[in-house]
Protein backbone atom coordinates (compact mmCIF):
# COMPACT_ATOMS: atom_id res chain seq x y z
CA UNK A 1 0.00 0.00 0.00
CA UNK A 2 2.71 2.66 0.95
CA UNK A 3 4.26 1.90 -2.62
CA UNK A 4 1.20 2.35 -4.30
CA UNK A 5 0.34 5.12 -2.51
CA UNK A 6 3.57 7.03 -3.01
CA UNK A 7 3.95 6.01 -7.10
CA UNK A 8 0.13 7.52 -7.04
CA UNK A 9 1.18 10.66 -5.61
CA UNK A 10 4.68 11.35 -7.33
CA UNK A 11 2.35 11.18 -10.76
CA UNK A 12 -1.31 12.59 -9.61
CA UNK A 13 -0.52 15.05 -6.56
CA UNK A 14 -1.72 18.36 -7.26
CA UNK A 15 0.83 21.60 -7.63
CA UNK A 16 0.14 23.56 -4.34
CA UNK A 17 2.97 26.21 -3.92
CA UNK A 18 3.54 24.95 -0.60
CA UNK A 19 4.26 21.64 -1.78
CA UNK A 20 7.91 23.28 -3.44
CA UNK A 21 9.36 24.37 0.14
CA UNK A 22 10.52 22.17 2.99
CA UNK A 23 10.28 25.07 5.60
CA UNK A 24 8.65 24.19 8.42
CA UNK A 25 7.42 27.61 8.78
CA UNK A 26 5.62 27.52 5.34
CA UNK A 27 4.97 23.98 5.76
CA UNK A 28 2.85 24.83 9.33
CA UNK A 29 0.83 27.95 7.87
CA UNK A 30 -0.43 26.02 5.35
CA UNK A 31 -1.49 23.52 7.54
CA UNK A 32 -2.88 25.46 10.18
CA UNK A 33 -4.55 27.30 7.17
CA UNK A 34 -5.65 23.72 5.75
CA UNK A 35 -7.62 22.72 8.92
CA UNK A 36 -11.64 23.29 7.97
CA UNK A 37 -10.61 25.18 5.14
CA UNK A 38 -10.53 23.71 1.28
CA UNK A 39 -7.40 24.20 -0.93
CA UNK A 40 -8.56 26.92 -3.40
CA UNK A 41 -9.33 29.53 -0.57
CA UNK A 42 -6.07 28.86 1.18
CA UNK A 43 -3.46 29.70 -1.29
CA UNK A 44 -3.95 33.03 -1.84
CA UNK A 45 -3.91 33.69 2.23
CA UNK A 46 -0.71 31.15 2.28
CA UNK A 47 1.23 33.66 -0.31
CA UNK A 48 0.01 36.91 1.31
CA UNK A 49 1.12 35.66 5.01
CA UNK A 50 4.14 34.57 4.27
CA UNK A 51 4.96 38.02 2.37
CA UNK A 52 4.25 39.73 5.04
CA UNK A 53 5.45 36.94 7.90
CA UNK A 54 8.13 35.18 6.39
CA UNK A 55 9.33 33.81 10.03
CA UNK A 56 8.14 33.08 12.90
CA UNK A 57 10.10 35.89 14.77
CA UNK A 58 8.27 38.17 11.90
CA UNK A 59 4.87 37.25 13.28
CA UNK A 60 5.61 37.13 16.86
CA UNK A 61 6.96 40.96 16.83
CA UNK A 62 3.44 41.61 14.64
CA UNK A 63 0.56 42.90 16.64
CA UNK A 64 -2.35 40.24 16.60
CA UNK A 65 -4.35 42.32 14.65
CA UNK A 66 -1.70 42.96 11.61
CA UNK A 67 -2.84 39.12 11.75
CA UNK A 68 -6.26 38.92 12.31
CA UNK A 69 -6.80 41.33 8.82
CA UNK A 70 -4.44 38.71 6.79
CA UNK A 71 -6.96 36.21 8.29
CA UNK A 72 -10.20 38.00 7.43
CA UNK A 73 -12.55 36.03 5.63
CA UNK A 74 -10.62 32.62 6.00
CA UNK A 75 -12.95 31.49 9.59
CA UNK A 76 -11.83 29.69 12.36
CA UNK A 77 -9.81 32.84 13.95
CA UNK A 78 -8.31 30.87 16.79
CA UNK A 79 -6.10 29.46 14.89
CA UNK A 80 -4.84 32.32 14.32
CA UNK A 81 -4.43 33.51 17.78
CA UNK A 82 -2.74 30.42 18.52
CA UNK A 83 -0.45 30.90 15.63
CA UNK A 84 0.21 33.98 17.07
CA UNK A 85 1.40 32.53 20.75
CA UNK A 86 3.19 29.70 19.00
CA UNK A 87 5.75 31.81 17.11
CA UNK A 88 5.89 34.12 20.36
CA UNK A 89 7.21 30.45 21.68
CA UNK A 90 9.26 29.24 19.28
CA UNK A 91 11.30 32.62 19.92
CA UNK A 92 11.23 32.60 23.33
CA UNK A 93 11.93 28.86 23.72
CA UNK A 94 14.17 28.01 20.32
CA UNK A 95 15.61 30.55 19.27
CA UNK A 96 13.25 31.48 16.62
CA UNK A 97 14.27 27.99 14.92
CA UNK A 98 11.39 25.54 14.83
CA UNK A 99 11.98 22.89 16.75
CA UNK A 100 12.26 19.29 14.99
CA UNK A 101 11.28 17.43 18.18
CA UNK A 102 7.57 16.39 18.72
CA UNK A 103 7.88 17.06 22.40
CA UNK A 104 8.82 20.46 21.89
CA UNK A 105 6.55 21.61 18.62
CA UNK A 106 3.84 19.65 20.22
CA UNK A 107 4.26 21.51 23.28
CA UNK A 108 3.33 24.89 21.16
CA UNK A 109 0.17 26.63 21.86
CA UNK A 110 -2.47 25.31 19.18
CA UNK A 111 -0.31 22.02 17.77
CA UNK A 112 -2.01 19.04 18.35
CA UNK A 113 -1.27 15.90 17.08
CA UNK A 114 -2.33 16.39 13.34
CA UNK A 115 -0.34 19.47 13.12
CA UNK A 116 3.04 18.06 15.20
CA UNK A 117 2.50 15.07 12.65
CA UNK A 118 1.90 16.70 9.54
CA UNK A 119 4.48 19.61 9.93
CA UNK A 120 7.38 17.15 11.52
CA UNK A 121 6.73 14.92 8.81
CA UNK A 122 6.50 17.31 5.55
CA UNK A 123 9.07 19.23 6.62
CA UNK A 124 11.78 16.82 8.23
CA UNK A 125 11.45 13.48 7.30
CA UNK A 126 9.52 12.59 10.72
CA UNK A 127 7.98 9.01 10.82
CA UNK A 128 4.92 10.44 12.11
CA UNK A 129 1.45 9.73 11.39
CA UNK A 130 -1.75 12.62 10.90
CA UNK A 131 -5.47 12.07 10.91
CA UNK A 132 -7.89 14.39 9.51
CA UNK A 133 -10.70 13.73 7.92
CA UNK A 134 -9.50 12.49 4.84
CA UNK A 135 -7.45 9.98 6.03
CA UNK A 136 -9.73 9.06 8.46
CA UNK A 137 -12.25 8.85 5.24
CA UNK A 138 -9.79 6.59 3.27
CA UNK A 139 -9.30 4.51 6.33
CA UNK A 140 -12.24 3.55 7.43
CA UNK A 141 -13.41 2.23 3.97
CA UNK A 142 -10.05 0.13 3.32
CA UNK A 143 -10.29 -1.44 7.25
CA UNK A 144 -14.43 -1.33 6.12
CA UNK A 145 -14.99 0.67 9.68
CA UNK A 146 -18.59 0.31 10.51
CA UNK A 147 -18.05 2.01 13.44
CA UNK A 148 -18.61 5.77 14.38
CA UNK A 149 -14.63 6.97 13.37
CA UNK A 150 -14.93 9.61 16.44
CA UNK A 151 -15.10 6.66 19.14
CA UNK A 152 -11.72 6.97 21.16
CA UNK A 153 -11.79 2.76 20.46
CA UNK A 154 -11.92 3.52 16.80
CA UNK A 155 -9.80 6.93 16.74
CA UNK A 156 -6.76 4.65 18.58
CA UNK A 157 -7.33 1.93 16.12
CA UNK A 158 -7.10 4.53 13.02
CA UNK A 159 -3.66 6.08 14.45
CA UNK A 160 -2.37 2.47 14.94
CA UNK A 161 -2.97 2.74 11.02
CA UNK A 162 -1.98 5.90 9.87
CA UNK A 163 1.59 5.50 12.17
CA UNK A 164 2.09 1.68 10.29
CA UNK A 165 2.38 3.70 6.92
CA UNK A 166 4.32 6.40 8.05
CA UNK A 167 6.86 4.53 9.45
CA UNK A 168 8.87 4.34 6.03
CA UNK A 169 10.51 6.20 3.44
CA UNK A 170 9.19 9.48 2.52
CA UNK A 171 6.57 10.09 5.59
CA UNK A 172 6.09 13.65 4.63
CA UNK A 173 4.83 12.33 0.85
CA UNK A 174 3.15 9.47 2.27
CA UNK A 175 0.72 11.64 4.94
CA UNK A 176 -0.02 13.76 1.74
CA UNK A 177 -0.67 10.81 -0.22
CA UNK A 178 -2.93 9.54 2.04
CA UNK A 179 -4.52 13.54 2.13
CA UNK A 180 -4.99 13.77 -1.43
CA UNK A 181 -6.24 10.78 -1.80
CA UNK A 182 -9.18 11.31 0.83
CA UNK A 183 -9.63 15.52 -1.78
CA UNK A 184 -9.37 13.82 -4.57
CA UNK A 185 -10.26 10.16 -4.79
CA UNK A 186 -11.60 8.72 -1.99
CA UNK A 187 -14.70 11.91 -1.74
CA UNK A 188 -17.54 11.66 0.58
CA UNK A 189 -19.77 11.61 -2.45
CA UNK A 190 -19.41 9.51 -5.40
CA UNK A 191 -15.79 8.09 -4.78
CA UNK A 192 -13.41 6.88 -8.10
CA UNK A 193 -13.03 3.90 -6.45
CA UNK A 194 -11.94 2.59 -10.21
CA UNK A 195 -9.04 5.18 -10.29
CA UNK A 196 -7.34 4.16 -7.12
CA UNK A 197 -4.18 3.12 -6.65
CA UNK A 198 -5.19 0.95 -2.91
CA UNK A 199 -8.22 -0.40 -4.46
CA UNK A 200 -7.13 -3.76 -4.66
CA UNK A 201 -5.97 -3.47 -0.99
CA UNK A 202 -9.38 -1.93 -0.01
CA UNK A 203 -12.19 -3.90 1.94
CA UNK A 204 -14.84 -0.87 1.57
CA UNK A 205 -15.31 -0.12 -1.94
CA UNK A 206 -18.53 -2.16 -2.27
CA UNK A 207 -19.88 0.20 0.47
CA UNK A 208 -17.39 2.88 0.15
CA UNK A 209 -20.37 5.75 0.23
CA UNK A 210 -21.69 5.06 3.22
CA UNK A 211 -18.59 5.42 5.04
CA UNK A 212 -17.34 6.67 7.51
CA UNK A 213 -20.27 6.68 9.86
CA UNK A 214 -21.28 10.18 10.46
CA UNK A 215 -22.16 10.34 14.29
CA UNK A 216 -24.99 13.30 13.76
CA UNK A 217 -24.22 16.37 14.86
CA UNK A 218 -27.01 19.00 16.60
CA UNK A 219 -28.49 21.15 14.20
CA UNK A 220 -27.23 24.48 13.51
CA UNK A 221 -29.28 27.15 15.50
CA UNK A 222 -30.39 30.25 13.72
CA UNK A 223 -30.16 33.50 15.26
CA UNK A 224 -31.45 36.35 13.70
CA UNK A 225 -29.65 40.15 13.87
CA UNK A 226 -30.17 43.58 12.50
CA UNK A 227 -27.29 45.46 11.27
CA UNK A 228 -26.83 49.01 10.35
CA UNK A 229 -24.65 50.52 6.92
CA UNK A 230 -23.85 53.80 8.00
CA UNK A 231 -21.91 55.21 5.37
CA UNK A 232 -20.72 59.05 3.91
CA UNK A 233 -18.69 60.16 1.09
CA UNK A 234 -15.56 58.67 3.06
CA UNK A 235 -16.03 55.73 4.61
CA UNK A 236 -18.50 53.55 7.04
CA UNK A 237 -18.78 53.04 10.71
CA UNK A 238 -17.72 49.68 12.46
CA UNK A 239 -17.71 48.79 15.74
CA UNK A 240 -15.37 46.03 17.24
CA UNK A 241 -16.47 42.48 18.99
CA UNK A 242 -15.59 41.67 22.34
CA UNK A 243 -12.52 40.38 23.07
CA UNK A 244 -14.08 37.08 23.99
CA UNK A 245 -16.23 34.26 22.32
CA UNK A 246 -17.81 34.42 18.84
CA UNK A 247 -15.30 36.38 15.80
CA UNK A 248 -13.73 37.86 18.94
CA UNK A 249 -11.53 41.22 18.48
CA UNK A 250 -13.11 41.36 14.93
CA UNK A 251 -14.50 44.39 13.16
CA UNK A 252 -18.36 44.33 12.52
CA UNK A 253 -21.11 46.69 11.60
CA UNK A 254 -22.78 48.63 14.78
CA UNK A 255 -25.62 45.55 15.07
CA UNK A 256 -27.73 43.95 17.59
CA UNK A 257 -29.46 40.93 18.36
CA UNK A 258 -33.11 40.09 17.22
CA UNK A 259 -35.25 41.57 14.61
CA UNK A 260 -35.87 45.06 15.26
CA UNK A 261 -34.09 47.86 13.92
CA UNK A 262 -34.89 49.63 16.54
CA UNK A 263 -32.37 48.25 18.24
CA UNK A 264 -29.35 50.13 16.54
CA UNK A 265 -30.43 53.54 17.60
CA UNK A 266 -30.07 55.24 14.62
CA UNK A 267 -32.23 56.48 11.96
CA UNK A 268 -33.10 53.65 9.21
CA UNK A 269 -33.05 55.29 5.61
CA UNK A 270 -34.01 52.10 3.48
CA UNK A 271 -35.01 48.58 3.00
CA UNK A 272 -33.00 45.86 4.44
CA UNK A 273 -30.61 43.39 2.68
CA UNK A 274 -30.03 39.74 4.63
CA UNK A 275 -27.14 38.34 4.70
CA UNK A 276 -26.68 34.70 5.58
CA UNK A 277 -23.37 33.35 7.82
CA UNK A 278 -22.84 29.99 8.74
CA UNK A 279 -21.04 29.00 11.76
CA UNK A 280 -20.13 25.28 13.53
CA UNK A 281 -22.92 25.15 15.85
CA UNK A 282 -24.63 28.32 14.46
CA UNK A 283 -26.18 30.43 11.84
CA UNK A 284 -26.50 33.78 11.67
CA UNK A 285 -29.24 35.78 9.83
CA UNK A 286 -28.13 39.08 9.00
CA UNK A 287 -30.57 41.98 8.53
CA UNK A 288 -28.58 44.79 7.10
CA UNK A 289 -30.53 48.32 7.14
CA UNK A 290 -28.95 51.54 5.24
CA UNK A 291 -28.90 53.99 8.12
CA UNK A 292 -28.20 57.78 9.34
CA UNK A 293 -26.52 58.36 12.51
CA UNK A 294 -23.56 58.21 15.03
CA UNK A 295 -23.67 54.37 16.15
CA UNK A 296 -22.35 54.12 19.55
CA UNK A 297 -19.11 52.95 20.37
CA UNK A 298 -18.20 52.69 16.45
CA UNK A 299 -15.59 54.10 14.79
CA UNK A 300 -15.20 55.51 11.40
CA UNK A 301 -13.40 53.71 8.72
CA UNK A 302 -12.22 55.49 5.38
CA UNK A 303 -13.08 53.63 2.56
CA UNK A 304 -9.22 52.67 1.73
CA UNK A 305 -8.13 50.98 4.81
CA UNK A 306 -11.51 48.48 4.84
CA UNK A 307 -8.67 46.06 2.93
CA UNK A 308 -6.06 46.31 6.64
CA UNK A 309 -9.30 45.93 9.41
CA UNK A 310 -9.90 42.77 10.42
CA UNK A 311 -13.32 42.15 9.20
CA UNK A 312 -15.06 39.46 10.59
CA UNK A 313 -17.21 37.17 7.59
CA UNK A 314 -20.13 38.21 7.69
CA UNK A 315 -19.34 42.11 7.88
CA UNK A 316 -17.39 40.84 4.55
CA UNK A 317 -20.86 40.19 3.54
CA UNK A 318 -22.64 43.30 4.24
CA UNK A 319 -20.29 45.23 2.53
CA UNK A 320 -20.18 43.81 -0.64
CA UNK A 321 -24.31 43.42 -0.28
CA UNK A 322 -24.13 47.27 -0.52
CA UNK A 323 -20.88 47.08 -3.02
CA UNK A 324 -19.23 49.10 -1.00
CA UNK A 325 -15.47 50.36 -1.97
CA UNK A 326 -13.00 49.13 -0.97
CA UNK A 327 -14.73 46.12 1.07
CA UNK A 328 -11.70 43.47 0.44
CA UNK A 329 -13.09 41.01 -2.20
CA UNK A 330 -11.49 37.74 -1.56
CA UNK A 331 -13.62 34.92 -0.52
CA UNK A 332 -12.83 32.74 2.34
CA UNK A 333 -14.06 29.37 3.60
CA UNK A 334 -17.66 30.80 3.99
CA UNK A 335 -17.31 30.03 7.86
N1 LIG B 1 -4.84 18.73 3.72
C1 LIG B 1 -4.18 19.31 4.72
N2 LIG B 1 -2.87 19.28 4.51
C2 LIG B 1 -2.69 18.65 3.34
C3 LIG B 1 -1.56 18.30 2.59
N3 LIG B 1 -0.34 18.62 3.03
N4 LIG B 1 -1.75 17.63 1.45
C4 LIG B 1 -2.98 17.32 1.04
N5 LIG B 1 -4.09 17.64 1.69
C5 LIG B 1 -3.95 18.29 2.83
Amino acid sequence: MRDALLAWYDTHRRDLPWRHTHDPWAVWVSEVMLQQTRVESVIGYWQRFLARFPTPAALAAAPLDDLLALWAGLGYYARARHLHRAAQQVVERHGGEIPNDPEAFGALAGVGRYTCGAVLSIAFGRALPVVDGNVERVLCRVDRIEEDPRAPAVSRRLWAQAAALADGERPGDLNQALMELGATVCTPRAPRCLLCPIRSACGGADVAERLPLKAKRAARRTEHRVAALVRDARGVWLARRPDAGLLAGLWELPSADGLDPAALGLFVTGEARIVEHAFTHRHWTLHVYPAEGVPAGAVHVPYGALADVALCGPALKALRAFDVPGAPRRRGAGR
